[in-house]
């Protein structure tokens, strides 16, 4: 078993890597302060796991709630399934959430542990390997509203996160290879040996080998660790993480959030926002292939959606929560292994990666 440490000082938490931490009753008790527990899970989710984890926190009194499973249900009326859960409960203020699930569940669990009698307390097991590497690590939580994605909710950061590796057995195919598109971005934003360790290791990690899985989540959490403690609210150098999203974040508005899970969309930003760091001159052409190449051989896409033109990007890319004053700014590199947020790119030669990626 791997841990790792996310250092914001009253606030800082651990990180266990590993198979079967889930069902490891000492580690998930140690940092379970009161006697309530209330598990929220999803009707996928629950079937498979949920058993473990309420022998694991047997001498607890344990409650769960089973969400419906999926990205439409992230909102506002389903986080009231949390509360009347935990009111019906008569759970205090020294409840404990358990998050058991993909970055849906994490993220509303931890918004409704925010949220609860003023906030309690929350531990994430998060089960896709998305939310292994991303989301349950750094305390961005919430819900979506109609009129916007992640519009209601608050920086709360859990008391420890238990990523079991045995989880990743189930996953499927293609929400595997969705993790796989956040996993490559640390390497692309930070970490040049880690991206070359990925392109040697890309046969082992689709096989979900178990050490090669430990390692690339161990690596990827640890970058986000080091940036989350930079910059816990995102102020500034956290945009990062967000590489490839202002293009992703416009493909699923674009395609209705219908064809393309958020990391094969963020896979094609990531392609894009590589094209234009070439075109000012910071990557080479055999930075952007090797990063192609990686991205393919995961079973990601690389191509944006036939028929979307640069006129929509353009317009959805303008109401991205990067846009300052009224100007576009986009996460690009200085260099592989290097990225930086900035509106430093000529209009032209955005428009030219644009061009380049739109077909019929
Ligand atoms: P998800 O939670 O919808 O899970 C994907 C699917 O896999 C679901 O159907 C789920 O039930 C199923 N599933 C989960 N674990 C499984 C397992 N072990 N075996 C079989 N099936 C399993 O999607 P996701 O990709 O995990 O998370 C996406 C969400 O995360 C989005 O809402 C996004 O906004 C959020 N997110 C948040 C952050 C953050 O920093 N908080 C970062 C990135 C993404
Ligand atoms: N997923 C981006 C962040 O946590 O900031």
């Amino acid at each position: 078993m791997k841990q790792l440490h996310v250092e914001l000082g009253d606030r800082s938490y651990p990180i266990y890597i590993g198979p079967s931490v889930m069902s490891n009753t000492e580690l998930l008790q140690q940092h379970i302060r009161g006697q309530q527990v209330m598990v929220v899970t999803n009707e996928t989710i629950a079937p498979l796991y949920l058993q473990q984890v309420t022998q694991a926190l047997a001498g607890k009194t344990v409650a769960h709630v089973i969400l419906p499973d999926g990205e439409k249900f992230k909102t506002l009326s389903t986080l009231n399934l949390v509360f009347d859960a935990l009111l019906e409960k008569r759970f205090n203020r020294t409840v404990t959430l358990v998050a058991l699930g993909g970055g849906v569940v994490g993220d509303m669990t931890g918004f409704a542990a925010a949220c609860y009698q003023r906030g309690v307390d929350f531990v994430q097991i998060p089960t896709t390997l998305l939310s292994q590497v991303d989301s349950s690590v750094g305390g961005k939580t919430g819900v979506n509203h109609a009129m916007g994605k992640n519009m209601i909710g608050a920086f709360y950061q859990p008391q420890s996160v238990l990523i079991d590796t045995n989880t990743l057995r189930s996953l499927p195919d293609r929400e595997f290879a969705a993790g796989m598109a956040e996993v490559i971005k640390y390497g692309l934003i930070a970490d040049v040996a880690f991206f070359d360790w990925l392109e040697a290791n890309a046969d082992a990690l689709m096989a979900r080998d178990e050490a090669a899985l430990q390692y690339a989540i161990a690596q990827s959490c640890q970058t986000k660790a080091d940036v989350v403690a930079q910059d816990e609210r995102e102020s500034g150098i956290r945009a990062i993480l967000n590489l490839g999203h202002t293009f992703g974040h416009a493909i699923e508005t674009a395609t209705n959030y219908t064809s393309y899970l958020h990391g094969e969309a963020v896979a094609v930003g990531m392609l894009m926002a590589m094209d234009l760091s070439q075109r000012m001159g910071a990557v080479s052409e055999q930075d952007c292939k090797r990063t192609r190449d990686l991205i393919v051989s995961c079973g990601l896409p690389s191509l944006s959606p036939k028929g979307m033109s640069q006129e929509t990007y353009m317009s959805l890319m303008a109401v991205d929560k990067k846009v300052l004053d009224g100007s576009l700014r986009l996460v690009l590199l200085k260099r592989l292994g290097e990225a930086y947020v900035g509106n430093d790119f000529p209009p032209a030669a955005l428009e030219a990666t644009l061009g380049s990626f739109c077909h019929e």
